[in-house]
């Protein structure tokens, strides 16, 4: 359930808008920084304050990957595995992490620390291959990089 320090956040958000429903995006951005995903008892909360359907939040929250609709661990790893990356061997990556972390795409590691996404393009092709942890990019990655970085976040 949403708090009421975000429902008034909410409410601040689309003062800022000619049009309530622009301030959705931002939203949900909000609430998933409070309650770390977005359930379907949320998507219906937030539906009744933009008076909007559920449906209609359901669309936005499953359009768009940095939004998630089940618990996700700690790091969210988010993997590009589109063309440039997939060039650039996003693949192994892919590889690197399942192993290390023992866990497939979509899932969360059993000590909830991580949670391993496949994703389309991230808009940073010019540095590929590309891994999104949380809010920050880790560009031109090899495995071995890749193993510096999660050492870093124990
Ligand atoms: S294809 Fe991976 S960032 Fe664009």
């Amino acid at each position: 359930m949403l708090s009421d320090s975000a429902c008034k956040q909410i409410e601040d958000l689309i003062s800022k808008y000619p049009q309530k429903r622009s301030a959705l995006i931002p939203s949900l951005h909000l609430v998933q920084k409070e309650l770390g995903y977005i359930s379907q008892d949320t998507m219906r909360e937030v539906a009744e304050i933009f008076e909007i359907s559920p449906n209609e939040v359901h669309e936005v929250t499953s359009f768009y990957t940095m939004f998630h609709r089940n618990p996700v661990g700690k790091y969210v790893l988010q993997v590009c595995t589109n063309i440039s990356c997939q060039l650039c061997n996003a693949e192994d990556i892919m590889a690197h992490l399942t192993k290390k972390l023992g866990i497939k795409p979509g899932e969360t590691s059993a000590d909830g620390k991580y949670t391993l996404l496949e994703v389309e393009c991230l808009g940073s092709c010019g540095t590929s291959p590309v891994v999104q942890i949380n809010d920050d990019y880790h560009e031109e990655l090899t495995p071995e990089k890749l193993d510096k970085i999660l050492d870093s976040l124990e």
